[in-house]
């Protein structure tokens, strides 16, 4: 079968080359689906560890080394590479013990080109609009997403147009859509206004547009999981935990664990734990009380990157949590931001985002859903240095909710100002 667009909700279908963000008859959200490769899972499974040892950039890419798995282009040779994945599986003592585990390990997305987990759907977003032939991209982001498409659609030689909210992004990641080359818009609204706006504006001039919506880079996006399972030699874990903001990784990795649970991959399908931001839990609402989906107007979190208040994928997520046995926790801020510091004192570091997911296993942890032998994956989303305004708030205890409630400095390590002097400073450190 050729790779086809598949509406999730009405199963209608359309070529891979089609510009849709939405089903055309339901309005549904749309998925890539593929016949089968003709390999086994076991063959397929030498085949990439043998691709390691390759020098060949598709095969060095921790996302492209997968292609059997994302087989949506029909010419490699549109395929943009700056080396995405190859992301360490980390073991981390101190994080299992503050979280309540006997271990835990993270799976590090900052360790990507960009910094953070949207350069594993980035490289496929852009390689599809090579294809089109598409002379420019657009994103809505709350940073992230806008760094990785700059830097992907400038390495492409495409034009990146960038919308973030006015005031509500960390500055390493408007950093790096500057120095990438993105022209950057600054809007007054919020993450989800802006994104109206933005499919507004790429009907009328045209643009592709690469937010998670877009169904390509949902595909990069389940290499994170595949990845992760081939560093594991395909022991799968029992959970699988990560951040959820507009929910698009999340339903990367449910559609990376059904499919590869279908191929004989794995034989045990791990549970999904997704963790929201308290002022953002649109989702945690929705899974705990049932009936309709309802979105936040006003989202809060300094978690700035799961800012988000009426996500987009929920429809796919939904599904997650259902074929996964999966739960959707909320942390506050105060959790979020200990538990980055406890992260921090692994010697691995997160940005804010990321640490939602040691603060939810600890909540789980306490609640009895999660037991303090099972084998959890946490994914640690973006790079330490993506917010290093918060760290220094925090460390220095000036650290303050969106309402003006202080953060306590709980694990706070405050730099000292010491005279020029080797007695006092050598009395200092005793
Ligand atoms: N963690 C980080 C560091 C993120 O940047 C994001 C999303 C998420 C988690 C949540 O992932 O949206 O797939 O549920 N950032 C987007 C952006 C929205 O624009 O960069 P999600």
């Amino acid at each position: 079968m050729t790779p086809q667009l598949t509406c999730i909700e009405c199963e209608a279908q359309f070529a891979v080359t089609e510009i849709l963000y939405n089903c055309t008859k339901c309005d549904g959200l749309l998925e890539a689906r593929y016949g089968a490769s003709g390999k086994s899972a076991a063959d397929l499974k030498a085949l990439w560890r043998n691709r390691r040892t390759s020098n060949a950039p598709l095969d060095n890419s921790g996302v492209w080394r997968y292609r059997e798995m994302i087989p949506f282009l029909d010419d490699e040779a549109h395929a943009v590479t700056l080396r995405e994945g190859n992301t360490p599986l980390l073991p981390a003592r101190r994080a299992a013990e503050y979280g309540g585990l006997d271990r835990l390990e993270f799976k590090h997305q900052g360790f990507n080109p960009t910094g953070s987990f949207k350069d594993n759907g980035m490289t496929c977003g852009v390689a599809q609009a090579v294809r089109l032939g598409r002379p420019r991209v657009a994103c809505v982001s709350t940073g992230n997403t806008s760094a990785s498409m700059a830097a992907y659609a400038s390495a492409a030689g495409i034009e990146p147009l960038i919308f973030i909210p006015n005031g509500n992004i960390a500055y390493g990641k408007l950093a790096q859509a500057l120095e990438y080359g993105a022209r950057t818009f600054q809007v007054d609204a919020n993450f989800d206004q802006i994104l109206a706006l933005v499919r507004v504006l790429a009907e009328k001039i045209g643009i592709y547009l690469l937010n998670s919506i877009n169904p390509f880079r949902i595909e990069g996006q389940k290499t994170i999981v595949i990845e992760m399972l081939d560093q594991r030699d395909w022991v799968a874990p029992d959970w699988i935990v990560l951040p959820g903001g507009n929910l698009g990784n999340t339903s990367a990795f449910g559609k990376a664990l059904r499919e590869l649970h279908a191929l004989g991959f794995i034989e045990k399908m791990p549970r999904v734990a997704v963790v929201q931001a308290e002022g953002s839990a649109p989702f945690y609402d929705f899974i705990r009380e049932g009936g309709e989906f309802r979105p936040i107007g006003h989202p809060e979190t300094l978690a700035t990157a799961i800012k988000i208040g009426d996500p987009v994928s929920w429809p796919k997520a939904l599904r997650v949590i259902e074929d996964t046995r999966g739960v959707v926790e909320k942390v506050t801020e105060q959790e979020i931001a200990d538990a980055k510091a406890v992260i921090g004192l692994c010697g691995i570091g997160c940005e804010p985002a990321s640490a939602a997911t040691l603060a939810g296993i600890k909540k789980l942890r306490a609640a009895g859903v999660m037991r303090a032998d099972e084998d959890v994956v946490a994914v640690l989303t973006g790079h330490v240095l993506k917010d290093p305004d918060y760290i220094y708030k925090y460390h220095t205890g000036q650290l303050e909710t969106p309402t003006g409630v202080k953060i306590a400095a709980n694990f706070g390590n405050k730099p000292q100002v010491v005279p020029n002097d080797a007695d006092t400073i050598a009395r200092l450190i005793g």
